[in-house]
Order: structure tokens, then sequence, then C-alpha cells
């Protein structure tokens, strides 16, 4: 009987430690998605999602090394994410290192699946 117990009492922490896991792993990229979408973040006129629809275009920024938008070089995703945010946006540059940029970071990789997985009808 105790072993029953026992045996119940892991399994609901091994879940909970699930959970939290996953949760964690989701939380960035939606908040970096709801940045994405809202025009009045950074201070600007526009939101990123105005000019890449749902990410489009972007699913291949997540690995480039090196960026070139509007005749500029980038050679960071976080680099190249200040630019549109300065020069596409019209708002404020944010910290490299901040959690909004981590945020934005995790949503633009996210996106990198997107392509094949509409090629394969998902
Ligand atoms: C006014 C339109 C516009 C807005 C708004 C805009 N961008 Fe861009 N963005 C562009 C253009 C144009 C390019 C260069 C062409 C391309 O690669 O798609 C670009 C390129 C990029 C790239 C590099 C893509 C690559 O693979 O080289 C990233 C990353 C990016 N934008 C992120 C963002 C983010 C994040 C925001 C919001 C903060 C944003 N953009 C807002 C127009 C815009």
């Amino acid at each position: 009987m105790k072993i029953m117990k026992v045996s119940l009492l892991l399994l609901i922490i091994l879940g909970l430690t699930f959970s939290v896991a996953i949760a964690k792993k989701h939380l960035p990229e939606e908040r970096g998605k709801t940045l994405f979408n809202d025009q009045k973040a950074f201070g600007g006129k526009k939101a990123c999602n105005d000019c890449h629809p749902n990410g489009k275009g972007l699913e291949k920024a997540a690995d480039k090394k090196e960026f070139k938008t509007m005749g500029k070089t980038q050679k960071s995703l976080e680099e190249a994410v200040n630019f549109c945010i300065v020069n596409a946006n019209k708002g404020k540059a944010i910290d490299v290192k901040s959690e909004q940029m981590k945020d934005m970071a995790a949503y633009i990789k996210s996106l990198k699946g997107k392509v094949k997985q509409k090629a394969a009808g998902y």
C-alpha cells in the first residue's frame, strides 16, 4: 500500500515538473509575439507584424549570422531587430540583453519551422 502512495506522489511531482518546464519554454515566445503585434511597443508607430505578417519572411532569421536590411548590414539577430525598431517602427532601440529582446528573439526563433510545416500541408 505504501509503495502505491509513494509512486503516486512521485508521478505527481514528475507531472508538475514537466508542466512547469513546458510553460517556461513557451512563455518567452508568447510574450515576444505580443510585442511583435503591438503597434505601441518600443514607442513606435508600427507593429513588426504590419510588415512581417505572422512573422512572414523571418523564418530564416534565427540562423543567420549577417543581415542586410534596407541597405545596411547587421551582425546579429538582436541588431537586426533593433534596426527595424528604429528605422521601421520608428521606436527606441532596446537593450540587447533585455527581457524584451530575449522574448522577441524567442518568437523569431519559433518561426523557424513554419515554412516546412506549410509545405508539408499542416
Ligand atoms: C515598415 C516595415 C517594417 C517593419 C514595421 C518592421 N520591419 Fe523588419 N524588415 C523590413 C524590411 C523591408 C526588411 C528587409 C527585407 C527582408 O529581409 O525581409 C526587414 C528585415 C527584418 C529582419 C531580418 C530578416 C532577415 O532574414 O534578413 C528581422 C529579424 C526583422 N526585420 C525583424 C523585425 C522586427 C522584430 C520588427 C518589429 C520591431 C520589424 N522587423 C518591423 C521591414 C519592416
